[in-house]
Formats: structure tokens, sequence, C-alpha cells
């Protein structure tokens, strides 16, 4: 059973590509590596003893895209991560964002429809939520307009996959991610963020190890408990996992809709103030940080509902936080120890 998976040199890719190939799944990755290195399928070799397919591949390149599609004729489903992620950076390059993310999904879609494919399971994101007005948030909280336009093209991406379900012979599952930290325990891929990072767990472990001089604690006024805002992290092996029971849900013919959502948290919200205690708690480092202002186009809390996905995909989050913590920890330890690419 062959799996292509875009993206697959990514962050959460190649953590699913191993844990894919750990369920007897055959895989191919395309990626552009615009944002990975080649190396990682080496390293996803090291992990599962089984080398993946992989082709350097831009998404949005349709030939390319066609030509893959003809070349491979026994793949029976697609894991799309293939994207570009940074919502600052879609702000000043709104047009790179929408071409790059949703030229991709429409090339691979009409490949896919072209060659019989008919299963796609989609990295979508709770950013679709917005502020959501009730907490936890369910998959049937509304959508709300995009904060971003890295935000809109996920939003964009849910109904070109929803209307495509709706007249072609294709099903999707989109599995909206609540906040990925960690690495895989081998500490041979994981996170490598290029520059200075946005996301808040990369920033504590440079600032840990001493790469950076401080973190910023973006606002301590926020209606929270401790004035800090409230984020669900999850561990991108626990999220990793959601994607081979969605593809195994899918082969199965165990989907109820044409087109499912699952939100992929853990369900429980910690401010980024109780975020900082558990890092210092379990790696013992003191952590150099400062309260600044509040950061443009941050929301103030958001935590998942995770009863829909716990029960459909009988699959739940299983680390909790100080896991997290120490596994972001020794992957930063890791980090220090290789050179790149
Ligand atoms: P990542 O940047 O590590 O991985 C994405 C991969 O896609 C990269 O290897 C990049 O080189 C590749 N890529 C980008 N554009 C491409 C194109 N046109 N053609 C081929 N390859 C291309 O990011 P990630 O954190 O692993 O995220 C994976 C997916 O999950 C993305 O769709 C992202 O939007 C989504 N997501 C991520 C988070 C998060 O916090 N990391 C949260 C919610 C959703
Ligand atoms: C978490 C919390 C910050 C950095 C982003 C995207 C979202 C999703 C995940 C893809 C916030 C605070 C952060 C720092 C801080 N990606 N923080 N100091 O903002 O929840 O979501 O990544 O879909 O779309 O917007 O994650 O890790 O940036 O921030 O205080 O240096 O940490 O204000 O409260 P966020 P994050």
């Amino acid at each position: 059973m062959k799996i292509l998976v875009t993206g697959g040199t990514g962050y959460i890719g190649s953590h699913t590509v191993v844990e894919l190939q750990q369920s007897g799944y055959e895989v191919v990755i395309i990626d552009n590596l615009s944002n990975s290195y080649a190396s990682v399928v080496d390293n996803i070799e090291k992990i599962s003893g089984i080398r993946p397919g992989f082709e350097k591949i831009d998404l949005t390149d349709i030939g390319k895209t066609a030509n893959f599609f003809n070349r491979h004729n026994n793949i029976v489903g697609v894991i799309h991560f293939a994207a570009l992620k940074a919502v600052g950076e879609s702000v000043q390059e709104p047009l790179l964002y929408y071409r790059n993310n949703l030229n991709s999904l429409i090339n691979l879609l009409e490949g896919m429809i072209k060659a019989g494919i008919p299963n796609i399971v989609f990295s979508s994101s709770c950013t679709v939520y917005g502020q959501p007005d009730e907490l936890p948030v369910t998959e049937q909280a509304p959508i709300q307009k995009a904060w971003s336009p890295y935000a809109h093209t996920k939003q964009i991406a849910e109904e070109i996959i929803e209307n495509t379900t709706k007249v072609e012979n294709v099903k999707g599952i989109l599995l909206r991610y609540f906040n990925p930290i960690g690495a895989h325990e081998s500490v041979l891929i994981g996170e490598l963020p290029i520059g200075v990072p946005n996301n808040l767990i990369p920033f504590i472990t440079q600032t840990a190890i001493g790469k950076r001089e401080v973190l910023s604690v973006f606002g301590e006024d926020y209606n929270t408990p401790d004035g800090t805002a409230i984020r669900d992290y999850i561990h991108v092996v626990d999220l990793a996992k959601a994607h081979v029971i969605a593809i195994d849900r899918m082969l199965n013919d165990k989907s109820k809709d044409k087109v499912e959502m699952f939100n992929l948290g853990t369900g429980n919200g910690f401010s980024v103030l109780e975020v900082i205690n558990s890092f210092e708690k379990v790696t013992d480092v003191k952590l150099n940080y400062k309260i600044v202002d509040r950061r443009s186009g941050d929301i103030e809390k958001v935590w998942a509902n995770t009863t829909y996905a716990n029960r459909e995909l009988g699959w739940k989050a299983e680390k909790g936080i100080d896991e997290m913590m120490l596994s972001a920890w020794n992957w930063e330890k890791a980090l220090q120890k290789k050179t790149w690419p």
C-alpha cells in the first residue's frame, strides 16, 4: 500500500513518514526542499530501516506534478503537508502564500483524480477557528474571517477539498492541528527553524541553550488565570500517529462523510508561563525571559475539544506537557551537535 506524502521531509511530514512505515505502508515523498533538507530522507531511513521514495518536485509546477502521477500508478492515498506556514511572512507576501499553498493543492487534486487516487488527508490548522467564542473548540465551531493570508489559505483549501469531494471520486479528511511541538525520541528528525523562530517552543529551547539572549513573553494582560495566552500543545509523534489512523480509516471505508474534519490537540490548554515553568522543571535550566507587549494578531486562548477525534479515530494524544518540553529540549541539544544539512 503506497502513500504519497507531500512535504514529507518537513517537520510533521517526516514524523508521519516514520509512523506510516512502521505501520507497514510504503511511502513516496514529494518535497521541493524550500523548508527542509534532502538529508531528512537518510534520517528517516536510520529510524525505520526503510528508505522512503523521494522526488524533489515543486507542486506548483503542474507539468512536473502531472508527470509524477503518470509514473506512479499504485498510490492508494495522499497526505498533503506541503505548504508555506509562516504567518508573519504571509502578511508580507500574500500572493506567494496563495500561489504556493493553493496552486499546489489544485495540481495535486487534479493529478489524483486523473490517476484514480480517491483519498486525501490534509494538514489544516486550528487557525481556521480564529478566536472561538466557546472553549474548548469543537469541529462545529464557525470558521471565522481569517486573521492572516496563511490562515486564509487553510480555509480556502478546506473548501477546495470539500467541493471536490462533492463531484469527484475523492474522499478527504481535514486534520486541524493545534500547536505541534517536540521531536522524535531518536533525535534524528525534528523541527528545523530557519533564522529567528516565531514559535514559542523553539524560542524557549534556543534561549535556554544560549543561541538567543532572552525570550519575550508576548502579553500578560490577557483574560486568562496568569494573564498570558493559552494554547493546546501536542507532541508531533502523537500528531503523526493520527495521520496513519486517518489513512487506515479511508482505506477501510470507515469515513462517515466524503469529507470529515478532526481536531488534533490534547484537549488541555497551557499558558505561556505554565509552559516556561514546565520547561524549567524538567530541564533544570533557568530561562531568561521578560514580559513585553502583546504580539499583534495573536489570539488570547484556544484549546481543542477532542471528543470527536478520540471517539471516531480511536486516537488520543498520549504525551503531556512535561514530556513534550523534555522532548523539545533533547532535540535542541542534539541540534547543537549537528551540522546542517
Ligand atoms: P514544514 O515547513 O516543516 O514542512 C512543509 C514542507 O513542505 C517543507 O519540507 C517544504 O519544503 C515543503 N513544501 C512547501 N511548499 C512546497 C511546494 N510548493 N512543493 C513541494 N513541497 C513544498 O512545516 P510543518 O510544520 O511540517 O507543517 C506541515 C503542514 O502542517 C503545513 O501544511 C502546515 O501549514 C500545517 N500546520 C503546521 C502547524 C505547525 O505549527 N507546524 C500547525 C498547523 C498546521
Ligand atoms: C504560542 C504562544 C505567543 C513566541 C502559530 C500560528 C498558527 C499555527 C501554530 C500553523 C502565543 C507566545 C510566542 C515568543 C511568546 N501554525 N509566544 N513569545 O501563535 O499559537 O500559532 O503556530 O497553522 O497558525 O499562528 O504559536 O508558538 O507562535 O505562540 O510569548 O517568542 O506563545 O504569543 O501566545 P501560535 P506560537
